[in-house]
C-alpha cells in the first residue's frame, strides 16, 4: 500500500522537529529529521579537519550515514557510531548549513530520504522536502516564526545547558543560517507552491501541533 508522506519545511527554530515528533507519535508515523543527516556529514568533516569543497566531495564515500529507530526515536549513525548527541553542538549547526550547500552532499543523502518515505508512513522535516525530496508528498507544510521568537526558543532550550551562548549570538547565528539556507543555488529553503504556510510566532507547541494535525486530517481524511 502506498505510504503517507508528510513534508514539513522551514527555517531553523520554527519548531519543526518538536511538532513533527509529537504529531508522528500521535499518528504512528516515523519521524525523519533530515537535518540530522547533514549534521552527521558536517561532524565527520569537522572531526577530520576537511574544509575545502573538493576535499569534502572526495571524502563523501567514507561518510556512511544511516538512520535507526529505537522505541520510535530516530538515532543517526556515522558508520557504527551513534552520533545523535554529538551532532547537536552549535559548531556543527553552522558547519551543516555550509556543507548542505554542496550539490554532491545533497545527492549523497537523497536516496536514503526517498527510501525512508517509500517504505514508511513518515513525517519528514527539513528545508527542501516538499520541493525536492518528496515533491509528491500527500501533505506539505511550511512552518515559520519570526527570527526573534526562534532565537528566544533556542535560548530557553540552551540556557539549561553549560556554555550557553548569549541571545544575541543565537539570533545572529539564526539570521546567518537562514541566509545561507535560502540563498544557496541547489535546493534552497523555500515554500513549495502547494505547501500550507503556518506561522508559529504566537503559538505554543500544543497549539502548533493541533494546527498541523488539522491540516493533515484535511488533506488525507483523518488518521489512516
Ligand atoms: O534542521 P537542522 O537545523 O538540524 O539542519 C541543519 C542544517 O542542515 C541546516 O542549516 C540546513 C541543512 N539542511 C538542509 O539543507 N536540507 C534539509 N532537508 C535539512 C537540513
Amino acid at each position: 500500500m502506498k505510504k503517507i508522506n508528510v513534508a514539513i519545511d522551514g527555517p531553523a527554530g520554527a519548531g519543526k522537529s518538536s511538532i513533527a515528533k509529537l504529531t508522528a507519535s500521535e499518528l504512528g508515523y516515523i519521524y525523519v529529521d533530515t537535518g540530522a543527516l547533514y549534521r552527521t556529514i558536517a561532524l565527520y568533516m569537522l572531526e577530520n579537519h576537511i574544509e575545502n569543497e573538493n576535499d569534502i566531495v572526495a571524502a563523501l564515500g567514507q561518510c556512511k550515514v544511516s538512520l535507526r529507530y529505537a522505541d520510535g526515536q530516530q538515532r543517526v549513525f556515522l558508520a557504527d557510531r551513534d552520533v545523535s548527541e554529538d551532532i547537536r553542538k552549535p559548531e556543527v549547526s553552522m558547519a551543516a548549513s555550509k556543507v548542505s550547500a554542496i550539490p554532491q552532499v545533497r545527492s549523497h543523502l537523497l536516496s536514503l530520504q526517498k527510501e525512508m518515505a517509500e517504505e514508511n508512513n513518515v513525517i519528514m522535516d527539513g528545508r527542501d522536502i516538499g520541493t525536492v525530496v518528496l515533491p509528491n508528498a500527500d501533505v506539505k507544510i511550511f512552518l515559520t516564526a519570526s527570527p526573534q521568537e526562534r532565537a528566544n526558543r533556542r535560548y530557553k532550550e540552551l540556557s539549561l545547558k553549560e556554555n550557553c551562548p548569549t541571545y544575541e549570538q543565537i539570533l545572529n547565528d539564526i539570521i546567518e543560517r537562514d541566509k545561507n539556507d535560502m540563498n544557496r543555488s541547489v535546493a534552497p529553503l523555500k515554500q513549495a507552491d502547494d505547501a500550507v504556510l503556518v506561522d508559529t510566532t504566537s503559538l505554543d507547541l500544543q497549539q502548533s501541533a493541533a494546527k498541523i494535525r488539522e491540516i493533515i486530517a484535511s488533506k488525507i481524511g483523518g488518521t489512516r
